[in-house]
């Protein structure tokens, strides 16, 4: 069992996602997800004027949409990076009222309980320790029969053509090194099922967003492991066996794979929802 006193960072990743590199992983992901996102989000059962929130909404790419989404709805969302919040007032600004962002933690939400009827997290609960926590602090804020949508990344679960060099060496190598020493999961995403079955959340779903070279343009596919190898050649240097330049090298010969016509990748998505 971990222990939280061996822990004195609540954001591990604080520096990938203050980077520049994020704003462009964040944009691409969103072009890539969002289509095959939307009518999982239509399932539920939401009232008139729904009130929704965004937490670790970053840049505003999910909070916009689900704004755009759900014409009636008041969306929150919250972040604790200020350019990210600031960029995402400017660029929806047209939104506002309806749309705010404001910067919170989300290990400590300052809504009241029962406040939303639909709490959305996407891309975030693998990045940071104490997941148990943050989805407890989500359960919090949603109303009863209200529901949790939320993306929790695993990164055993993409898959690339083999090279000069095998990608499934690398996935299989680094995210378990680099969880180890951030204390975080990189493969949440098939250990949600369990931790959110132990809150006894009800009606728990599975789906997988399918981002692949025939689904998703190739351009937005690549410049999304573009924007991740920018941001993260640095810290899988400092926390996996793999160097830096090693790391740079896989990454670029997945891009090479992603560009070519002839060639074949896919990155498993998966999006849980629960009911509160
Ligand atoms: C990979 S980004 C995902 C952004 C957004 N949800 C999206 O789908 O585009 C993860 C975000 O979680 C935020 N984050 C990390 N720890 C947080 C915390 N304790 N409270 C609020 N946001 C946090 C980061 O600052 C970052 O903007």
């Amino acid at each position: 069992m971990r222990k939280e006193s061996h822990v004195t960072d609540l954001n591990p990743q604080a520096k990938q996602m203050a980077d520049e590199s994020m704003v462009r992983t964040l944009d691409a992901q969103a072009r890539a997800i969002w289509p095959q996102e939307i009518p999982l989000l239509r399932r539920y059962a939401l009232p008139d004027g729904p009130r929704i929130l965004d937490a670790g909404c970053g840049t505003g790419e999910g909070s916009s949409r689900l704004a755009e989404l759900f014409p009636g709805s008041t969306v929150l969302g919250v972040d604790i990076v200020d350019h990210h919040l600031a960029l995402a007032r400017s660029r929806y600004a047209k939104l506002a009222p309806r749309l705010t962002f404001e910067h919170q933690s989300i290990y400590e939400l300052q809504s009241a309980d029962r406040a939303f009827d639909l709490v959305v997290c996407r891309h975030v609960i693998h990045s940071i320790p104490f997941p148990d926590r943050v989805i407890a602090e989500l359960v919090r804020v949603t109303r009863p029969g209200g529901s949790l949508h939320l993306i929790p990344e695993d990164y055993g679960m993409l898959h690339f053509q083999r090279g000069p060099l095998d990608p499934s060496e690398f996935w299989h190598v680094a995210p378990a090194a680099m969880s180890a020493k951030t204390d975080t999961d990189l493969h949440i995403g098939r250990n949600i099922f369990s931790i959110l079955s132990r809150m006894n959340l009800q009606q728990i779903t599975m789906d997988y967003i399918v981002v692949d070279t025939l689904r998703v343009p190739r351009e937005t596919f690549a410049t999304i492991i573009e924007a991740w190898r920018d941001g993260y050649v640095e810290i899988i240097g400092q926390t996996t066996p793999i160097s830096s330049e090693q790391a740079t090298t896989y990454f670029n010969q997945t891009i090479a794979n992603i560009r070519d016509p002839q060639g074949y990748a896919v990155w498993m998505v998966p999006v849980v929802s629960a009911r509160v």
